[in-house]
């Protein structure tokens, strides 16, 4: 790398700026990437390259980077009133708009909506919800938490206790304690030889019954889950896999929450990954896509026995004592009441049953057969591309080689911005206005970016067999 020009963004970046999920150290010599504007779903950088995103963000922008409606709700509610709280029945009608609206789309019959300002703080929020649940029913050992290996439901240090990711626990001293993980429903790599899918299904089921009983069902609370695995390596569980789950935890009166920050608002090809997987979460939590980002906000959503319980706990104390100075502000719940409308108005959902299905035959017709692909995995718009080290024994690279971080710089210097997560498994997540010449382009930069790897991997004698 050559050094940053003094006073140029990277250099000014470098200086000051504490990076989310880098190598801090790496980070001082080779600098940042500096995203300058977008228009619909592209970017550019500060140079003046043009790049596809190919991950909305961070599974975020789903009406792509420049609606000017969205712009407009925000200027808008910024006139009206461009701030209140909601703490001590304070409220306002873009709040009171969104909540309604929520509930109206809600994939079970649910009953209020609490707002918070990421999915982490949701999901914090929601782990409240559940132990003040059990404290208001008189089950103050009720309390376990149940999350999956590779798993994700944020950063906090009870959303991250939740998270079934090394890189999110290493050094953190998390997980906390009565944090619990069962296995990851990934067939690919758990499935054993002569297993079947629906087998393994159960055995999932099984393994979480097991753990259940080891820990005590009367300890046991709620289990999360994502109905597509996400930044774990957008894994999509067995069919028959959530109707076995949610057998087994309806059987010890265990809480079913289903964290749906990305599969939320069509991104699986209904309005929830709830409807595709078959999922009948107590709690529903969501973000990102609620206002395509554009301004921060995500959301909770009890179902009626829930909200009883968190009713007469409050009555009894005297307040239900939680909540952020900026749950349900005004200019983001203003913004989300109009994405929600856009997503209804432009039939979004028929669309991504149009590009959705073009996206996962395109990657798999183009990519199955590739010498460094293991697996192509994915359902709408949302996928993922698994390199391995071994085709035949589907065994992957060693991390230390850090294979998925030069995927990803070799994919940038192909005009397409992607991301490398667990397992070398590269994330598809567009803007759902996605077009399928502009899936064309994704895929085509992808190939180059494949093609080259694999010369580079032989040249640094890296592969382990085609
Ligand atoms: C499923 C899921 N839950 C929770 C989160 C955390 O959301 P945030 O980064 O807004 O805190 C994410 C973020 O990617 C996520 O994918």
């Amino acid at each position: 790398m050559t050094p940053p020009r003094a006073n140029s963004n990277a250099a000014r970046d470098i200086a000051v700026a504490l990076h989310p999920y880098t190598d801090l150290r790496t980070h001082l010599e080779n600098g940042p990437f500096v995203v300058s504007r977008g228009e619909g779903c592209y970017v550019w950088d500060d140079s003046g390259k043009k790049y596809i995103d190919a991950l909305a963000g961070l599974w975020c922008a789903s009406l792509g980077f420049s609606n000017e409606r969205l712009v407009q709700a925000a200027v808008k509610q910024m006139r009206t009133l461009p701030f209140y709280h909601s703490f001590a029945a304070k409220s306002h009608e873009p709040m009171i708009e969104l909540a309604e609206m929520l509930i109206a789309r809600a994939p079970v019959p649910m009953s209020k909506v609490f707002f918070a300002n990421s999915g982490s703080e949701a999901n914090d929020t929601a782990i409240k919800m559940v132990w003040y649940f059990n404290n208001a029913l008189g089950r103050p050992n009720k309390k376990k938490l149940i999350g999956r290996i590779k798993g994700y439901h944020g950063i906090t240090l009870a959303s991250a206790s939740l998270t079934g990711l090394a890189a999110n626990h290493r050094s953190f001293d998390v997980p906390l304690a009565g944090f619990v993980h069962t296995m990851t429903p990934h067939y690919y790599h758990q499935g054993v030889e002569g297993e079947s899918e629906e087998d393994f299904a159960t055995r999932c089921a099984d393994e979480l019954e097991k753990l259940i009983l080891a820990e005590g069902p009367d300890t046991v609370a709620a289990m999360w889950a994502e109905p597509v695995l996400g930044a774990g390596g957008v894994i999509v569980p067995p069919v028959g896999y959530y109707e076995k789950i949610q057998a087994v935890l309806k059987k010890y009166d265990i809480l079913f929450v289903a964290d749906e920050v990305i599969c939320g608002f069509w991104r699986t090809g209904n309005y929830w990954g709830s409807q595709t997987m078959g999922l009948q979460p107590d709690i529903l939590v969501c973000a990102k896509a609620l206002s395509s980002s554009y301004l921060p906000i995500s959301a909770v959503m009890v179902n009626e026995r829930v909200f009883q319980a968190l009713a007469d706990e409050s009555h009894k104390i005297g307040t239900f004592g939680t909540g952020f100075t900026y749950s349900g502000h005004p200019v983001p719940a203003a913004v989300a009441v109009e994405t929600l409308k856009i997503y209804d108005e432009t039939n979004i959902g028929e669309h991504v049953n149009q590009v959705g299905p073009y996206m996962q035959s395109e990657l798999r017709r183009r990519f199955s057969g590739h010498e460094l692909v293991g697996e192509v995995r994915g359902l709408g718009l949302i996928a993922a591309v698994e390199l391995v080290a071994d085709k035949a024994t589907r065994k992957n690279f060693d991390p230390a080689q850090k294979i998925g971080a030069r995927a990803a710089k070799l994919l940038e210097a192909n005009g397409v911005i992607g991301r490398a997560m667990v397992n070398e498994s590269l994330g598809f997540c567009p803007p759902l206005i996605v077009t399928e010449p502009e899936i064309d382009e994704i895929l085509n930069g992808f190939e180059k970016m494949l093609n080259e790897l694999a010369l580079q991997l032989r040249r640094d004698k890296l592969t382990v067999v085609a």
